[in-house]
């Protein structure tokens, strides 16, 4: 049972402007049309777990991206349109009780996305493994990967790659005691 973090980030520490916008990933040169590992990373997961605000993003793309069930956190009724009633399943819990229903429901290896869910996985040590991928950008403002916590987290490093010349991939293992 392992959920992951798989994300970009500015060299600052950014995943999004304050207005959400995602440009500087799209301004990225990718002249061989590289997924940069995603397709693998994505083949272990069952299940994703994201915030409202990342599902209002992705929702807002021309085509639903997923193939696994996607579980949105909302203490409130996002609007889910027609075509996506049977993908995704929106879900007012904290992040234990959210990761008890998945392995309840089977679900092993689970992708957990967006800023703020991401932080409350991490304040509720809920987080195993980060991939995190870092854009030669310094934003300067925006929404943060990170924030305070109430402990250290240890993690140990096991891998780092340069794609294209331009991104870091580092890969790390939350070590606990
Ligand atoms: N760079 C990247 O690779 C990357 C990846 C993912 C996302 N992003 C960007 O990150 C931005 C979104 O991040 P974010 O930090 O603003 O928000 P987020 O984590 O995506 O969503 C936050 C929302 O999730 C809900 N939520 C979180 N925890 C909850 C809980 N325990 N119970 C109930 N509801 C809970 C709340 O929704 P309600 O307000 O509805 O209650 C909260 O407002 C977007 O712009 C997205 O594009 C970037």
């Amino acid at each position: 049972m392992t959920n992951y973090v798989y994300i970009a980030t500015s060299l600052d520490g950014f995943i999004a402007t304050n207005e959400g916008h995602l440009d500087w990933l799209d301004e990225i040169p990718n002249p061989e049309k590289s997924d940069y590992g995603y397709a693998e990373f994505m083949a272990a997961i069952d299940a994703l777990v994201m915030g409202r605000k990342t599902f209002d993003k992705v929702r807002s793309f021309d085509l639903w991206p997923y193939d696994k069930p996607v579980y949105v956190l909302s203490s409130g009724k996002p609007d889910v349109p027609d075509g996506l009633q049977d993908k995704i399943k929106v879900v007012n819990q904290s992040p234990r009780e959210v990761v008890d229903r998945l392995h309840g429901l089977g679900y092993q290896n689970l992708y957990i996305d967006g800023g703020r869910t991401i932080q409350e996985f991490l304040q509720a040590d809920l987080i195993d493994e980060m991939i995190i991928t870092r854009v030669p950008v310094l934003l300067g403002n925006g929404i943060p990967l990170f924030s305070k916590l109430s402990q250290r987290l240890y993690f140990s490093h096991e891998k780092t790659e340069i794609l294209n010349g331009i991104l870091v991939k580092s890969h790390y293992v939350r070590l606990r005691e």
